[in-house]
């Protein structure tokens, strides 16, 4: 389908790290759109990735967007950092923000877009009083905290509920999706309404990433 508004953000989560320069000269060349920095505490997931550290040094290395998908605890305690280490668009989980409308300000005030994430149990309704408040709602399409998992077929009915929602009170905010999005099922997602497409294993294991970058954003 022509004329959607769609972005792809790889997910550095899948890339190789002992060549992370390389991969982001790569990531330079490619139509990516946005950078994806998955940010694990080994609390809220089951997993420890990366952090600040290594996001202010990829900053030195691209001009690209940098979303970045915080699943930790307490994102409150680290927004400001992660804007100094050059975040564009910080997201946070539904589950981990017990005051969530006040960590959205939070992030606006520091100067970034403000995202929100929901796991695959989490309904998309919860989101009805905040919707006008964000920049992005971040539907998890795996459970958090690995790569290189299957698309849960659900997201697709959550996904088109997003968008009604987003439409019935005229808000703004991107719909991106986060989890199993591979050549085959890229444009079944599109077509129920998200507009980024993030996407780890299948541009990082592929043969030519570059060349899936460009086939994703024509999916
Ligand atoms: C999972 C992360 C994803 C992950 C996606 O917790 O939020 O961004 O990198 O990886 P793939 O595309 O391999 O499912
Ligand atoms: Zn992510």
């Amino acid at each position: 389908m022509e004329n959607r508004n769609t972005f792809i953000a790889p997910s550095l989560l899948a890339s190789n790290f002992l060549e992370l320069g390389k991969e982001v000269e790569m990531l330079n060349r490619s139509e990516a759109d946005w950078l994806h920095l998955d940010v694990m505490d080994g609390r809220f997931v089951p997993n420890i990735s990366f952090g600040l550290p290594v996001i202010s040094q990829l900053r030195k290395a691209t001009t690209k967007t940098f979303d970045v998908h915080l699943m930790i605890e307490e994102p409150e305690k680290y927004a400001e950092d992660f804007k100094k280490a050059g975040a564009d668009l910080l997201t946070v989980h539904y589950e981990a923000c017990t005051h969530l409308h006040r960590n959205i300000q939070q992030i606006k005030s520091l100067g970034m877009k403000a995202g929100v994430a929901l796991n695959p149990h989490t309904p998309v309704h919860l989101l009805e009083n905040i919707i006008n408040d964000i920049d992005l709602v971040l539907i998890m399409s795996v459970n958090p905290g690995f790569g290189g998992q299957h698309f849960i077929q659900r997201s697709l009915d959550k996904i088109r509920q997003t968008r009604e929602m987003i439409n019935h009170y005229k808000a703004h905010a991107l719909i991106e999706v986060d989890g199993g999005i591979t050549l085959d099922n890229a444009a079944s997602i599109l077509d129920a309404g998200a507009n980024v497409l993030v996407a780890g294993s299948s541009v990082f294991a592929s043969k030519d990433p570059e060349a899936t970058i460009s086939a994703l954003r024509k999916a």
